[in-house]
């Protein structure tokens, strides 16, 4: 049956997520799902932390980020010996001489409508109560008693580690303001290595700036997204099947994802959740950063069975095999092009996903290049 759908309305704010989210892939190497994480974060209105070793490009993506957005904006890297002067502004003179300690906040924290801390962890007692306030309530006192609202639309944070298991009560509060978080890896392929090392610019060309205002709109659109009965029922057995892996993510988190994944669905382009769009819920439904994000992205892939995870994994399997691969040795070679080809054909079976066709074109370029090493060898 032939189900007439009325065109969706224009929407030129998805549009300039959309044209954003493709120049920022197209410059930036292995770095589709950070970049989701990180428009879908914007649009949710929630915070995102990056944890990777040093070098892997998370400033680059989070810089590039805010660089596209328009508004006030604020970047800090903290140190333990970071002042809460540095970050929430100096102590006022004129109100200290009648008598009263207020902070000037211009240009810092407080009047953010975009925020990056970098080195997160490293923030100081003094530092980290307040900044947990403003993310979490979106509130600041300057001194004067009065909590005001933050005009704080985003915070983006990064770190080379996540904070121990044993860390203090505090950290593990901070790290629980950000709802979506994830670890970020060195490039994996071969030929992502190469664009890197024969690259010599890698910033992303970002040909449209968004507002806060269109942000704002975008963020409406977002939420009034309807959700599939299929995506409901999914949501609701991966919290099932979390909790019998002993993966319970508190209630605010679970909440928080629904909106989260209503966020990405719109990013997609999509007028209706999936399951395919729970995906992205991988990264939020944990909360020790040791075990439980390969539980969840397991537990999401089987029930939801998105088809960005499964490119992905397919993905990771080609690069396994090609670094196993004795290219000049001719059995090996074609054991390791069989393997190619089969992985291939699970990924045209595959629909529904920019990532697959871009997945496909990088299968068969790798095997035309295996051909190609393997005739040579001979
Ligand atoms: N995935 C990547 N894509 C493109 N460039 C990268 C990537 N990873 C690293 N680089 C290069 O390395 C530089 C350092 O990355 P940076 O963002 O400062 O790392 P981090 O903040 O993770 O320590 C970048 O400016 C870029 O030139
Ligand atoms: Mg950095």
């Amino acid at each position: 049956m032939n189900v007439f759908r009325p065109p969706p309305p224009p929407d030129p704010a998805r549009d300039k997520f959309a044209l954003a989210r493709k120049e920022l892939s197209a410059a930036l190497i292995e770095r589709d799902e950070e970049i989701d994480l990180a428009l879908t974060a914007l649009l949710a209105n929630e915070h995102v932390l990056l944890v990777g070793p040093p070098g892997c490009g998370k400033s680059l993506l989070l810089d590039s980020l805010l660089s596209w957005t328009g508004g006030s904006k604020f970047s800090i890297l903290l140190t333990k010996f970071t002042t809460p002067e540095e970050v929430f502004g100096p102590v006022s003179l004129a109100g200290l001489k009648e008598d009263r300690y207020v902070r000037v906040t211009a240009g810092r924290l407080p009047e953010a409508d975009f925020a990056f801390v970098d080195e997160v962890w490293k923030a100081s007692s003094a530092v980290l109560n307040t900044l947990l306030k403003i993310l979490n309530e979106r509130t600041y006192d300057a001194g004067d008693g009065v909590a005001r609202r933050v005009p704080l639309r985003l915070c983006v944070a990064a770190s080379n580690e996540w904070p121990s298991p044993d860390t203090g009560k505090e950290l593990s509060a901070l790290l629980d303001r950000f709802v979506l978080r994830a670890t970020v890896s060195p490039i994996r392929s071969q030929a992502g290595r190469q664009r890197l090392l024969w690259t010599r610019d890698h910033a992303p060309k970002l040909t449209t700036a968004v507002t806060p205002a269109e942000v704002d709109q975008a963020r409406r659109r977002a939420q009034s997204l309807p959700w599939s009965a299929e995506a409901k029922e999914a949501l609701e057995v991966i919290l099932k099947e979390l909790a019998k892996e002993g993966v319970r993510p508190g209630d605010r988190r679970q909440f928080k994802t629904v909106g989260v994944v209503q966020a990405f669905a719109y990013l997609c382009g999509a007028d209706e959740v999936q399951p395919e769009h729970l995906e992205v819920a991988r990264h939020t439904l944990w909360d020790d950063p040791q075990e439980q994000p390969q539980a969840a992205a397991r537990v999401i892939a089987k029930i939801a069975n998105p088809v960005g995870m499964r490119v992905t994994q397919l993905l990771l399997e080609v690069e396994e095999v090609l670094a196993a691969a004795e290219v000049r040795n001719l059995a090996d070679a074609a054991r390791a092009a069989a393997k190619l080809a089969e992985v291939d054909r699970q990924l045209a079976g595959l629909t529904g996903n920019g990532r697959v066709a871009a997945g496909r074109a990088y299968v068969k370029d790798q095997l035309r290049q295996l051909k190609l090493a393997s005739i040579e060898a001979v």
